[in-house]
């Protein structure tokens, strides 16, 4: 069976994509969908090849029994042939995307937030405090959630079909 993989981008790969990996991660497992769904995360920016998560990215996800354990990345062009799904955290990191190449699947991912309205962009909380890092852990639960949904249902009309 073909893997659905995600790949999840922001700009340094320190704060909201690894968080964001770890909570699909997390959903993945809850919905029973390992062997359908692959994750990775990486950064539109170069500033923190090799870096763990940010100490309070990994706080606000270990609170809630989420354990992150990516190294930060930068995306490349293979990237785009290898990944099914593309989801960038804000409008500045799909912009860089875009110009890279060319992808079907090519989302923000606030675009499957059920509770955002005309923004949909998940705020960089790298120069805040720890309650923008619980912000973003919410509004990447919802969406997370959302996007899923959107993936098993693509799924399903393409096996009907
Ligand atoms: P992220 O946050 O894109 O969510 O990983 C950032 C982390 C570091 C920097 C920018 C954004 N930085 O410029 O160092």
């Amino acid at each position: 069976m073909h893997k659905q993989k995600i790949l999840v981008v922001c700009l340094g790969n320190i704060c909201r994509s690894p968080m964001a990996e770890g909570i699909l991660k997390y959903l993945v497992k809850e919905r029973g969908l390992i062997q359908s769904i692959e994750l990775d995360s990486a950064g539109t920016g170069a500033y923190h090849i090799g870096s763990h998560p940010d100490i309070r990215a990994q706080e606000v996800c270990l609170s809630k029994g989420i354990t992150l354990s990516h190294q930060a990345r930068q995306v490349n062009r293979m990237d785009f042939d290898a990944f099914d799904y593309i989801v960038a955290m804000d409008t500045s990191n799909y912009d860089v995307l875009k110009k890279i190449a060319p992808h079907d699947r090519l989302y923000l991912m606030r675009a499957f937030d059920p509770l955002a309205q005309s923004d949909l962009n998940v705020p960089d909380p790298y120069y805040g405090g720890i309650q923008g890092f619980q912000e973003v852990y919410e509004m990447l639960y919802r969406s997370g959630n959302g996007l899923l949904d959107h993936i098993e249902k693509e799924k399903g009309e393409t096996n009907v079909a």
